[in-house]
């Protein structure tokens, strides 16, 4: 087979992709290298995909013909019987199998690394350089779990005990994270033997549509994935409270989160949700760094991810405070703001322009607070990014989500305020420290409340495997396993000792 790890896109792109390997054990796991843009095949390669972005039509019609295509409510009722049957054959095939298959659409998305990008930029807005890791992401994912399935078939590895998927999982998948969020979800429910329907949130479901169709050209049955690309309303409601869907797994907001379980307060609902995150900066940081890692954090994606920095708590004085805002505002305002059809692109639109609540981050200043670089609206969902200062504790501000290109500042005299004011927060998703004093370090993780800790770097951008992530509190909903973590396909059925086992 060809090499995995070629970098060269331009001939990646083109080369003819073998079928799935035989059954058995899977080479060793490596993460996917996001394409080096300084290599000049790389740089051709991605100056096609920014020429194709604006007239790109790919997805949804690719798969619109066919009996994968969920649309009304009898066509959902219909297919969760027909899954249900198909189920019992995939379930019933040796798991080596199923791995193999899941292993080789990493191979499928490769291949296709540059429509994907195309297709999330076009429909969603992300920029190339975000939406490039994106797919190694969801590459990873099909690799990872692929290779947790046929661990948690090895007899040694839960001795007595039996794993009983659900039949049926519904993936409800975000616009953000289009590819590898939908891709994720999808591949784990599909290692351990569930049938799955994927209902992409509307304004990603072409991105939804080419990950399904790479799954099925990889040798995932038809008959046990489909695609749902429905409104939310009826039918989707329909879809995630059906009978005969035996786990729901969400990312989302909370707030959606909170409505499928009042529409069915049964269901097994696995639920990645909201964050309002911060970075503390401690007097000891080195200001350069934290800057950095800030502004990417918080801007990358246009402030769209549920693990973006929202907030930034200096710890000291006012006037190093105000230094650090200074070059704050200093490295924002020279950020590149474009539609992802530019290649230089930094900051890209934010997906949905009409959202009040990414429209009020960008606009509604509290009590006490000022911008010190205001957001400025630039046309076609394009927002240049703003830095308000002045946030107190408790304030809507400091307590609120708002996926928007938007970041404020709190300022408190010591690292127990400091914390103090992050654990306020309801959500508990990523959370950042910038310190150079492994006595604050410490004192830190002692005392924060969040699943994913990042320290002295960004807090985005969670690796496979190396790096699982997952939140607490309200930023995770009856979801006790990390994506991309050793226990995550655990969390997707029932395991039951084995009768008659000690
Ligand atoms: N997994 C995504 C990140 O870590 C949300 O940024």
């Amino acid at each position: 087979p060809a090499p995995r790890r070629t970098q060269d896109r331009l001939a990646e792109q083109g080369a003819p992709v073998p079928g799935p390997p035989a059954p058995g054990p899977l080479p060793e796991y490596a993460p996917t290298p996001d394409s080096d843009p300084a290599l000049p095949a790389n740089r051709e390669w991605a100056r096609r995909i920014a020429a194709a972005i604006p007239g790109s039509k790919r997805g949804i019609d690719d798969v619109r013909s066919g009996e994968a295509f969920l649309a009304t409510i009898e066509d959902v009722d219909s297919a969760i019987a027909g899954l249900t049957s198909a189920q019992k054959a995939w379930a019933a095939r040796p798991v080596a199998e199923r791995a193999a298959i899941i292993d080789h659409a990493g191979d499928v998305l490769a291949s296709r690394r540059a429509e994907l990008i195309e297709v999330a930029a076009a429909e969603t807005g992300k920029t190339i350089d975000q939406s490039d890791p994106e797919v190694g992401e969801a590459i990873d994912f099909c690799r990872h779990y692929a290779r947790m399935a046929l661990e948690l078939a090895d007899p040694d590895y839960l001795t007595g005990a039996r794993f009983t998927p659900a039949r049926v999982t519904v993936v409800a998948s975000p616009w953000n994270f289009p590819l590898a969020i939908p891709t994720g979800g999808v591949v784990a429910a599909l290692a351990v033997g569930s049938a799955v329907v994927l209902k992409p949130a509307p304004p990603a479901r072409r991105c939804g549509a080419e990950i399904v169709r790479a799954l099925h050209a990889a040798g995932v049955p038809r008959e046990v994935l489909m695609l749902a690309p429905v409104e939310d309303g009826d039918v989707s409601q329909r879809l995630v409270t059906h009978e005969g869907v035996e786990r729901v797994i969400l990312t989302g907001s909370y707030d959606t989160a909170r409505l499928f379980r009042s529409w069915r307060p049964s269901m097994r609902l696995l639920g990645e949700t909201s964050g309002k995150n911060a970075i503390i900066i401690t007097p000891s940081a080195d200001p350069d760094l934290a800057v950095r890692d800030a502004v990417a954090s918080a801007f990358g994606h246009a402030g769209q991810k549920c693990s973006a920095a929202s907030l930034l708590v200096l710890v000291g004085s006012a006037g190093r405070s105000e230094r650090i805002a200074r070059q704050l505002v200093d490295a924002t305002a020279s950020l590149r703001v474009k539609g992802p059809e530019h290649l230089d692109s930094q900051v890209g639109p934010v997906a949905v322009p009409d959202d009040p609540k990414a429209h009020r981050g960008l606009t509604a200043l509290g009590r006490g607070e000022h911008w010190v670089l205001a957001p400025k609206h630039l046309g076609g969902g394009l927002w240049r990014p703003g830095v308000r200062a002045g946030v107190a504790p408790g304030s809507e501000y400091h307590l609120t989500e708002y996926f928007a290109p938007v970041i404020g500042i709190m300022r408190v005299d010591t690292l127990a305020e400091a914390i103090e004011a992050v654990n306020a927060v309801d959500y508990g998703l990523t959370s950042g420290l910038q310190t150079l004093d492994p006595a604050e370090l410490a004192q830190w993780l002692d005392g924060i409340e969040a699943g994913n800790l990042y320290v002295n770097r960004g807090i985005t951008g969670a690796i496979v495997r190396r790096q699982p992530f997952g939140g607490w509190k309200r930023s995770a909903i009856g979801a006790t396993t990390k994506a991309g973590g050793p226990s995550y396909l655990l969390g997707l059925g029932e395991v039951s000792p084995e009768e008659g086992a000690e």
